[in-house]
């Protein structure tokens, strides 16, 4: 058995989660479903990053009262509820992580101050004065030649001018290392053209890096100089250490660290692809295996923005529609890697065509068949799988993280399941004695395929797999290994398979 350590960004506080962050955790959670049917000891980290100037700005705006006199305590009573609303968030949509960091934790602020007392050790951080622009919303300096009007392009925000006394990172003496380290991992980061496009920036751009703040109210203070408040990205990033234990738990730490894959979206690819391995060198601690930039999604062809109030509430969705179908639609549309669109039309539509009419129909026509032909019981099936080649490429796209290309392989299941019934006519062999055999067979096939599908179809819906595999006798599938579970013919002869109305009810309007 082995281990599999993932993770996610940790969200800011400063709004409730949108459906961009749900994409995130719910992709996260599928690989994790994935790798623990493989037999893997998993754990999934994600969190809240807390210490940011832009949540204590929220604060003061619920609050109603102006940002230079809010109180650390009024902070912190908002990050406080703000947090249990986004891990209420995700267990509501069925997404159980194995621990949920928030950065105003006291195990993560004594790794933050173990983290830059090593750095600084290793003689990696200096006192230098900064001047540029600030974006609050980035958390981050821009170059000046970013800029467009004086605002910050991603976030149409004016930036502030700050000129100040800062602690830096030595992040550009790191560039010889983090580029022969991108030449002999060449899946370190993914989607390969995110790859390109980093290790572009980092030949070309790397300076070093202001890691300190004057403090105000609210931050880590920074170890050594209670008059500086850690820069949240350096203390965001150390989550993933704190999280599994540095600082505080020697053996977890050991155990998971480092990570196996790190998913983001790809706006924080140059923090996570840069400064972050950067920083690990730095501390001398090994590198993450993998690390993953998905797309960005608009909302019916717009941009997700607070003016535009389009922001999809992820809850919602999954009551309306339930969880599975949102992490289908949202897997099936959007090449994991690449930006798409969210449009709840698209959605009920893929219910239609993709969900009702592809598995729920196969269940239904299979099982009801099994009933009237087979008096409820499972025939066996041909002793050579029809699947292996198929399995194969499941587990491909499932260890690259093409969760898109796993459904193209399941759907191919479905269309051959269904080109088999309608070779095969089951109504009309059954009309004939001497033909019963032959009709048994096909039954046992078809149970079978069903099986391998929804089996499969695990990692993206959950609940709709457990209630095939249950009604198919198969109620205690997850005790057994995955090499068998892949083997053809695993429903035993006779197993009874109970009814299955109604995968996917029709949709009110
Ligand atoms: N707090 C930082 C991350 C620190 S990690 C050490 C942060 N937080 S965030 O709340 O802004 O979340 C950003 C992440 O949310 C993105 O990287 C992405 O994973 C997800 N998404 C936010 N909007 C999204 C879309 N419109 N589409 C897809 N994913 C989106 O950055």
């Amino acid at each position: 058995m082995s281990k599999f350590y993932l993770t996610t960004p940790i969200y800011y506080v400063n709004d409730k989660p949108h459906i961009g962050h749900a994409y995130t955790t719910l992709a996260s959670d599928a690989m994790i479903l994935w790798h623990r049917m493989c037999g893997d000891e998993t754990f999934l980290l994600t969190g809240t990053d807390e210490n940011s100037q832009k949540n204590s700005e929220a604060a003061a705006r619920k609050l109603g009262i102006a940002h230079g006199v809010i109180t650390r305590e009024q902070v912190q009573g908002y990050v406080d509820e703000m947090s249990a609303l986004w891990q209420r968030t995700w267990d509501s949509i069925g997404v159980a992580c194995s621990r949920f960091i928030r950065t105003t934790e006291r195990d993560h602020i004594v790794a933050v101050n173990k983290f830059i007392n090593t750095v600084r050790d290793n003689d990696d951080i200096y006192l230098g004065t900064y001047a540029g622009w600030y974006c609050v919303d980035c958390e981050a300096f821009l170059p000046e030649k970013e800029l467009k009007g004086g605002m910050c392009p991603m976030h149409t925000r004016a930036v502030e001018r700050i000129e100040e006394k800062n602690y830096f990172f030595r992040l550009s003496k790191y560039r010889d290392r983090l580029i022969k380290h991108f030449e002999q991992h060449p899946n370190f980061v993914q989607p390969v053209s995110r790859r390109n496009e980093i290790l572009a920036y980092i030949q070309d751009h790397l300076e070093d890096m202001s890691i300190s703040r004057p403090i105000r109210h609210w931050g880590i203070p920074f170890p050594g100089d209670e008059t500086q408040a850690v820069y949240v990205w350096f203390d965001a990033l150390t989550n993933y250490l704190s999280g599994v234990g540095y600082g505080s738990d020697d053996e977890l730490f050991a155990k998971w660290w480092p990570a196996n894959v790190q998913i983001i979206g790809k706006d924080i690819l140059k923090f996570h692809a840069a400064l972050w391995p950067a920083m690990l060198m730095s501390a001398g601690l090994p590198l993450p295996e993998r690390v993953f930039a998905h797309g960005f999604f608009t909302i019916d062809g717009r941009k997700m923005s607070k003016s535009l109030h389009n922001a999809v509430d992820p809850i919602l969705i999954s009551e309306k529609y339930s969880t599975d179908v949102l992490r289908y639609f949202l897997f099936r549309e959007i090449p994991f890697g690449g930006d798409g669109d969210f449009s709840e039309q698209r959605l009920r539509e893929r219910y239609a065509s993709d969900l009702q009419h592809g598995i729920g129909n196969l269940a239904a026509r299979t099982i009801a068949m099994t009933h009237k032909y087979a008096g409820g019981k499972a025939p066996r099936a041909r002793d050579e799988s029809m699947v292996e080649m198929e399995w194969e490429k499941y587990d491909v796209a499932m260890e690259g993280i093409e969760p898109h290309t796993a459904l193209d392989v399941i759907e191919s299941l479905l269309r051959r399941a269904d080109r088999y019934i309608d070779a095969q006519k089951p109504w009309v062999l059954a009309k004939d004695e001497t033909k019963r055999d032959q009709l048994l067979r096909v039954l046992g096939d078809l149970l079978e395929l069903l099986r391998v599908c929804a089996v499969m179809y695990y990692p993206i819906m959950p609940n709709i797999s457990e209630q095939i595999l249950t009604a198919l006798g198969q109620a205690q599938w997850k005790s057994e290994p995955y090499e068998e579970l892949k083997k053809w013919g695993r429903i035993e002869e006779g197993t009874a398979i109970a009814k299955l109305e109604h995968l996917f009810p029709p949709l009110s309007s």
